[in-house]
């Protein structure tokens, strides 16, 4: 029930700026000890707590609050790393045929149990998910979460056109679904439900006020979709809805867009959007590795930051390549780096963990080492392999030991991960 777990502890206590190594709102305490109570953090101290706490003795490891990952596919461990496809043909040619198979209860399950398994072992205590069409999908991913105490943010599949048999739903019974599902999961425990469309161009018109309309019945819902994610769908979108100025204008006129929205991609937006994004309060979830691995265009930072629109990061795989919110920020490194943009390893720690429990609203539960928050906290060392170690060792600065753990860590440094204060993965040959 009671522990203290003794490590490098490292959260943010603001927003940092954009380019700045020496931020404010970065928080590290050096070989500190973390108090946790009947699942919450209770404190947090430098001195060895008295013998009433059980203790876990992780000194010179990272102590941090567990990832938040904004857009990943439940089903699409299926079609991770699946060759030579542009999105549109990587829809048809992989994607849709493997989310077919998830009508099937069984498989749903199974999917499911993975799906969250190696959420835990990459380091992610909560996310905002997309299961399939059916409605088992999103049962099953619920059941999962529920019984690891994880926060999970997911709805069933809205996608009434454009897609094969076997994953097209239509208005009437869709609406029945979510109705039946919110009554059922929204709120309970650490769940939420997201009205999840697919993308406009495999929802009609009508769904998409459906749509609307349950998000309008009841604003603790949230909303999860793709937006300008790649330009031939953007070309699409603008044949299918000639009226809308904007894709992401789409979403707005059918009441999609508001404080619980969680918008994946937005690679091309302009600043029209970004500003309806901010005034929505609203979120870009940028997802690095499946924007390089589809070829589909690199996502504008500065150009958020700027417009002071929230960005959360997300491993979107099965178009993205890896479940680590680590490997993910270290591609999202590299994407600005393209446009000669320097992501710090603050910024992009913070968009994984504080900066992502704000967007969604959450930051009273999860993102920090705030005392009344969860416990949901992994430890992690700053090195695995000899030459991660000697790097390490040469770091002078802060900043410059967390860039190089962002840039070269991945799930092998992680040790162990706590869920509200149980730990739910441990490394091979890790004592308790
Ligand atoms: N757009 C519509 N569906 C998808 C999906 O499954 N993955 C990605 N990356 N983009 C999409
Ligand atoms: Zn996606």
């Amino acid at each position: 029930m009671k522990f203290a777990l003794r490590g490098d502890l490292l959260d943010f206590t603001g927003a940092p700026v954009w380019g700045e190594v020496d931020s404010p709102g970065v928080r590290f305490r050096s070989d500190h000890w973390l108090l946790v109570d009947g699942g919450r953090i209770t404190g947090v101290q430098a001195d060895e707590p008295d013998a009433t706490w059980a203790k876990h003795d992780h000194r010179g490891r990272l102590v941090m609050p567990g990832f938040i990952d904004t857009h990943v596919h439940m089903p699409q461990l299926d079609v991770i790393a699946s060759f030579g496809a542009e999105l549109l043909d990587w829809l048809n040619t992989y994607t849709f045929p493997a989310e077919a198979r998830f009508g099937d209860p069984a498989r749903a399950a199974a999917g499911a149990e993975l799906f969250v398994e190696a959420l835990l072992a990459h380091g992610t205590t909560a996310a905002v998910a997309f299961p399939t069409t059916h409605k088992v999908s999103a049962e099953a991913l619920f059941m999962a979460a529920q019984q690891r105490g994880m926060r999970m943010v997911t709805g069933k599949v809205l996608q009434d056109r454009n897609s094969p048999d076997g994953l097209r739903d239509d208005v009437v019974q869709a609406e029945r679904d979510c109705i039946d599902l919110i009554g059922r999961w929204h709120g309970v425990d650490r769940l939420a439900y997201a009205v999840t469309v697919r993308f406009a161009p495999t929802s009609t018109p009508e769904q998409l006020a459906m749509a609307g309309a349950l998000s309008a019945a009841d604003e603790s819902l949230y909303m999860q979709t793709h937006v300008a994610e790649n330009r031939a769908e953007v070309q699409w979108v603008r044949e299918l809805f000639p009226e809308a100025r904007s894709y992401l204008d789409v979403y707005a006129r059918a009441g999609l867009l508001h404080r619980r929205s969680v918008l994946a991609h937005c690679v091309f937006l302009d600043d029209t959007d970004r500003a309806a994004i901010r005034d929505a309060g609203a979120q870009m979830a940028h997802s690095p590795t499946s924007n390089l691995f589809l070829g589909s265009g690199l996502f504008d930072w500065r150009a958020a930051d700027t417009a002071r629109t929230a960005v959360s990061l997300a491993t979107d795989v099965g178009g993205g390549t890896s479940l680590s919110m680590v490997r993910t920020m270290a591609e999202a490194y590299k994407v600005q780096a393209m446009a000669g943009q320097r992501l710090t390893a603050w910024c992009a720690l913070h968009a994984a963990t504080r900066g992502a429990a704000h967007a969604l609203a959450l930051d009273g539960e999860i993102g920090s080492l705030e005392p009344g928050r969860m416990a949901d906290v992994c430890v992690w060392d700053w090195a695995a392999g000899p030459v991660a170690a000697s790097r390490m060792a040469l770091a002078q600065t802060l900043h410059e030991r967390a860039f190089a753990w962002m840039t070269l860590a991945d799930d092998r440094n992680l040790t162990e991960t706590f869920v509200a204060g149980v730990s739910r993965y441990r490394r091979a040959n890790e004592r308790p």
